[in-house]
C-alpha cells in the first residue's frame, strides 16, 4: 500500500523505527444538501468520501505528543505536552487534534503517556470538504484504539466539535464530525441535529454520479464570517422565543416563519432566518424525494439552497456563483449547489452518468475563462467513517 509506505517512511525521518506503530484513517465529507442548517437546530444530508486523512501512531514512555503532516513537511515537527494543554495558547494546524486530546481529557478519559504521529492526506485543504473535522476525528479514534477510551463514535464526533469551538475558535456545529465519525459506505446520512437522531440513506444513483468541483478559491476571514453568520442566526431565534416556543430555526415550517418574521428586528438576521428554515424544509424534501427515485426534484432542491446561499444567508462568492451557473448550463446536470461552510471552497452537482466528459471539459474551460482559475473535479466516491486500519 503506497500511503502506508509514504507513512511509514515519514515516521522513521521524522521518530525513528516505525516498529509497533498503528495506521488510521479518516475520512474528508461532502455535503449533499442542509447548509448552514446543523447550529440552527435543522437537517443536514452529508456523506463521508473515501478521500481522508492516514495517520501512523506509536506511544511514548513520556508526555509528550508530536506531531507531522508529510503534506507540510517544511513546517517540521511540532507538539506539546499531555498536562500543559491551554485552549488560551496557540499550536498551529496541531491544535485540531491537540484539542481533541484536551476535551477527552476534560471529560475524564485516561491518556496516561503521549506518542509520535506522521499524518499524510488527500483531501484538499480549505475546500469545504472538512479537512479539519476529519484530522478531529482521526485523533479521538487514536485514543479510542490505541488508550482503550470506551467512547462511542458519536461522542469522538462531539469531542472534535469541542476541539474547534472551545480549543480553535471556530463556532462550527457538528455535521462535520458527525459525517466523518458515522460514514457508510455508499450512504449519505440524514441527521437531526435538534436531537442527533439519523437514518442512513443510500445514495446508489442509476443513471448519475455525484460530482465535486473545486473552485481552488479561500477567501480570507472565513472563521470570523462563519461566526457571524451563528450569531445573527441565534439573534433571529431569540427575537422568534420571545413569542414562540422553540428550540431552533429548524422547528419551524416555511409558513410558520412567514408568519412570524416580522418579530425579528434586524432585517439582515430575517434572511439568515429565512435560509435556516427554508433550507431545513427542503432537505427533509430532498430526502424523500431520493427515496422516491425522484432525482429530478432532489436536483431542483439544491438548485435552490445554492441561489439562498447565495442571497440571503450570503456565504457564496462570486468565482463558486460563476462556476454554479456555468454547471447548471449544462443539460446532463441534474443539480448543483456551493457545498460546506462556503466564501470559497467546492461545490456539488448531480450529473447524468452520459453528460460527465461534457461536464469536465466544459466546467474547466468555461471557468477558466470566466476567473482564470484552473478547477479541479473529483468523482465523489462514498466511504465508511473513521477506523483504524489493520
Ligand atoms: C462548516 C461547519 C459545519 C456546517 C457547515 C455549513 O462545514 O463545520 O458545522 O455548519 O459549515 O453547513
Amino acid at each position: 500500500m503506497e500511503i502506508k509506505e509514504r507513512l511509514i517512511s515519514g515516521f522513521e525521518k521524522y521518530f525513528g523505527s516505525a516498529d509497533g506503530t498503528r495506521l488510521f484513517f479518516s475520512p474528508g465529507r461532502v455535503n449533499l444538501i442542509g447548509e448552514h442548517t446543523d447550529y440552527n437546530g435543522g437537517h443536514v444530508f452529508p456523506c463521508a468520501l473515501t478521500m481522508g486523512s492516514y495517520a501512523l501512531v506509536k506511544k511514548r514512555e513520556d508526555k509528550a505528543m508530536h506531531f507531522v503532516s508529510l503534506n507540510f513537511e517544511k513546517a517540521g515537527v511540532t507538539g506539546a505536552f499531555l498536562d500543559e494543554l491551554d485552549p488560551a495558547k496557540k499550536y498551529g494546524w496541531a491544535g485540531y487534534l491537540l484539542g481533541v486530546v484536551w476535551a477527552m481529557q476534560k471529560a475524564g478519559y485516561k491518556i496516561d503517556t503521549g506518542f509520535d504521529l506522521a499524518m499524510w492526506g488527500n483531501i484538499p485543504s480549505g475546500a469545504g470538504l472538512s479537512s479539519s473535522a476529519s484530522i478531529e476525528v482521526l485523533m479521538g479514534t487514536v485514543i479510542k484504539e490505541m488508550y482503550g477510551a470506551d467512547v462511542s463514535m458519536i461522542d469522538i464526533a462531539k469531542f472534535g466539535q469541542k476541539s474547534e469551538n472551545e480549543f480553535c475558535g471556530m463556532n462550527c456545529g457538528i455535521m462535520d464530525q458527525f459525517a466523518v465519525a458515522m460514514g457508510k459506505k455508499d450512504n449519505a446520512i440524514f441527521l437531526d441535529t435538534a436531537d442527533l437522531s439519523f437514518e442512513y440513506a443510500p445514495v446508489v444513483l442509476k443513471d448519475a454520479k455525484v460530482m465535486i468541483t473545486n473552485s481552488h478559491v479561500k477567501h480570507s476571514l472565513v472563521d470570523s464570517a462563519y461566526n457571524d453568520r451563528r450569531r445573527e442566526s441565534s439573534e433571529a431565534l431569540a427575537d422568534l422565543q420571545k413569542e414562540l416556543e422553540i428550540n431552533g430555526l429548524g422547528d419551524l415550517t416555511e409558513d410558520e416563519f412567514e408568519a412570524h418574521k416580522n418579530l425579528i428586528g434586524n432585517p439582515v438576521c430575517v434572511k439568515r432566518a429565512k435560509h435556516a428554515v427554508y433550507e431545513n424544509q427542503r432537505t427533509v424534501k430532498a430526502v424523500a424525494a431520493l427515496k422516491n427515485n425522484d432525482i429530478e426534484n432532489f436536483g431542483k432542491l439544491m438548485n435552490a439552497s445554492h441561489v439562498s446561499l447565495r442571497d440571503d444567508y450570503e456565504v457564496s462568492c462570486p468565482e463558486v456563483d460563476k462556476l454554479v451557473e456555468i454547471e447548471w448550463k449544462i443539460p446532463g446536470v441534474i443539480g448543483a449547489r456551493i457545498t460546506g461552510g462556503g466564501f470559497g471552497g467546492c461545490t456539488v452537482a448531480i450529473v447524468k452518468n452520459s453528460s460527465i466528459d461534457e461536464f469536465k471539459e466544459t466546467v474547466l474551460s468555461e471557468y477558466k475563462k470566466e476567473t482564470g482559475i484552473d478547477a479541479e473535479i473529483y468523482e465523489a466516491e462514498i466511504g465508511d467513517g473513521a477506523r483504524e486500519l489493520k
